[in-house]
């Protein structure tokens, strides 16, 4: 993309806008590789993103990695008992400390490459083959902003000189603040972030099981979603690492009352009963089974070949701020 320069997609659709009506979108808007790289800049990584349930590291020395698009994030509760999240990279060489679901505990964090090793409060503990002269600059791990909302983990991934506004305020059961976590699963598409997108309440109905027009959900930032119903709860979050390459990440969560996941996948209606005669409750997957769930219930709703909204469209086109040029 030359320069800051609109793409050519986002131009046509900036036209198509002012005019009513439906939208048949330009091609280029799923497929360009320079409007993907300026909805990175624009969307993705200047709010708040919701990471996961900070219930599900309880313990000290606990630890998960958040992958969102290009970046990923790794939340640690040190031995003090405080959460922290750090931008998931080695300061050595920059590789990726630990992957997307990685989520052992251990008393440091150690790269697989170098055997770099780090505290748990991400000061540098060992750093083999470095001159001691180096390691008097104060490497650590890059620490980023975080908030609990409701039990669920937020971080803030712009540098704490340019943030600007607090984590959002959740509409959400008072149950959350102490919910069980659940399964989680990832599935991998070949779709575009949009594509998905507003797709989503259908999705979070299906992994719920209920009704899409009984939902209660609502979208934490522009990737990150959370519905609730009875005692269950899912946060899908979509996680765009190329134009046609979007992962989709659920984590299941339960109140602290509620009874045990099923043993296996439920059955999949699209908006089945919450609980069926086999006993399976279609909010509660079991662990082993969650990726696989997710996978098809993500693709259920991307078979679906209604077009978009054009809800949508006003929605994305605020949302990039009405670029003009
Ligand atoms: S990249 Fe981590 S130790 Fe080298």
């Amino acid at each position: 993309m030359p320069g800051n320069a609109l793409p050519a997609a986002l131009r046509e659709l900036g036209g198509l806008l002012r005019a009513p009506g439906p939208i048949s979108p330009p091609a280029g808007l799923e497929r360009d590789r320079d409007v993907f790289v300026f909805e990175l800049r624009a969307l993705f990584f200047s709010q708040w993103l919701a990471l996961g349930a900070a219930s599900a590291m309880a313990a000290p020395g606990a630890r998960a990695a958040y992958e969102t698009g290009p970046r990923s994030y790794l939340a640690v509760r040190d031995t003090g008992g405080e959460l922290r999240v750090f931008r998931n990279r080695c300061p050595h060489a920059g590789h990726v400390l630990f992957e997307d679901g990685d989520s052992v505990a251990s008393d440091q964090l150690v790269c697989k490459y170098h055997g770099w090793r780090f505290a748990l409060d991400g000061r540098a503990a060992l750093l083999p083959h470095l001159p001691e002269s180096a390691r008097a600059t104060g490497i650590a791990l890059e620490p980023l902003p975080i908030a609990c909302r409701h039990g669920l983990l937020f971080v803030d991934p712009r540098s704490s000189e340019d943030r600007f506004g607090e984590a959002p305020r959740l509409q959400a059961p008072a149950w959350m603040e102490h919910a069980a976590a659940g399964a989680h699963g990832t599935a991998p598409t070949a779709a575009n972030w949009k594509t998905l997108y507003w797709r989503v309440p259908a999705l979070l109905a299906r992994l719920l099981g209920v009704e899409e027009a009984g939902l209660q959900w609502q979208r934490l930032d522009t990737l990150g979603f959370l519905a609730h119903a009875g005692a269950d709860a899912v946060l899908l979050r979509l996680s765009p690492r190329g134009s046609q390459d979007t992962a989709v990440r659920a984590d299941w969560l339960h109140a602290p009352q509620a009874g045990p996941a099923a043993d296996t996948a439920p059955p999949a209606p699209a908006a089945g009963p919450r609980s069926g005669a086999d006993g399976h409750r279609a909010g509660r997957p079991s662990p082993d089974a969650a990726h696989a769930w997710l996978a098809q219930q993500t693709a259920a709703v991307l078979a679906d070949a209604a077009p978009a909204p054009r809800a949508f469209f006003d929605w994305y086109w605020n949302a990039l701020g009405a670029p003009t040029h």
